[in-house]
């Protein structure tokens, strides 16, 4: 298999994909609940799976996919050529803004991540990385992230983790977020994720992800330097949801040790 044909296959189906969501907008978009009353699923999500799932099984009938949607087969492994995909990032964005949501894609070959995708639907702004070769962000390659001070970082991180929870220490990060130099939140986690990779935020913390939403950061993550977590430190689960932290390499060691307490 050459990966560049991979790579080329992908990208078409990313902006075709992209095209079809933003003439969506035109039309009756269908909002439902999921495992809580925050968490929305459209028929365009599970529309945009689907168009997915039949542009890869023609391109090869031999690659599995693993979609957030379930509207494929699933997989029982990581072993031959997989595709993991979150055909809508943010889909409280895509519902409420109209903007700020992503397509995020990996593709995976053995278990190994090969190419990595976050297209921010909107925009039409592509972050992409091919494994061992580098990562870009449309048509410019993306440096390797320089040394940032903690004092100095701007990190993503949702506001209800400096609420009290059941998760995390909350006063401990509300003292991280008193020491860097500002916070942001996005609502959509591949978001959040392209932008540590390309150093608009130099970190960014989750309690709760899933494969489909750090498949594709992950492998662009590797490219730049950056280091994708869980928040003990080991290396990301593409099984099960897990705790997750990116962040310039600079600052991870020290945010992990010294302002993540999990309860
Ligand atoms: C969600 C977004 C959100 C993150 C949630 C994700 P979805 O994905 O990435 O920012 O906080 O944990 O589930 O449901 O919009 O694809
Ligand atoms: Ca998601
Ligand atoms: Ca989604």
């Amino acid at each position: 298999m050459d990966l560049r044909d991979v790579d080329q296959f992908a990208k078409e189906i990313i902006f075709e994909a992209g095209k079809r969501i933003r003439d969506a907008f035109s039309y009756d978009i269908k909002v439902e609940t999921k495992a809580d009353a925050n968490d929305l699923v459209t028929n365009i999500d599970r529309e945009t799976e689907i168009f997915f799932i039949d542009k890869i099984k023609e391109f090869n009938p031999s690659h599995k996919i693993l979609g957030e949607e379930g509207m494929g087969e699933g997989i029982d492994s990581f072993e031959g050529s997989v595709w993991v995909i979150d055909p809508i990032d943010g889909t409280m964005n895509f519902v409420k803004q109209h903007r700020h949501f992503m397509i995020t894609i990996g593709f995976f070959v053995d278990g190994v991540g090969k190419l990595g995708y976050i297209f921010d639907v909107m925009r039409e702004d592509l972050f992409c990385a091919i494994g061992g070769e580098g990562a870009w962000y449309n048509d410019s390659p993306l440096r390797k992230l320089k040394p940032v001070r903690l004092e100095e970082a701007v990190i993503g991180i949702n506001a209800s983790w400096v609420a009290p929870n059941r998760r995390v220490n909350h006063e401990k990060m509300i003292d991280l977020i008193r020491t860097v130099r500002g916070t942001r939140s996005y609502g959509s986690a591949a978001m959040e994720i392209a932008f540590v990779v390309s150093g608009k935020l130099d970190a960014y913390i989750s309690m709760r992800l899933s494969p489909w939403d750090i498949g594709g950061g992950t492998i662009i993550a590797r490219e730049v330097g950056a280091i994708a977590t869980n928040l003990k430190g080991e290396p990301c689960n593409l099984f099960t949801q897990d705790t997750f932290i990116i962040a310039n390499p600079s600052i991870h060691h020290e945010i992990l040790t010294n302002y993540i307490e999990e309860k």
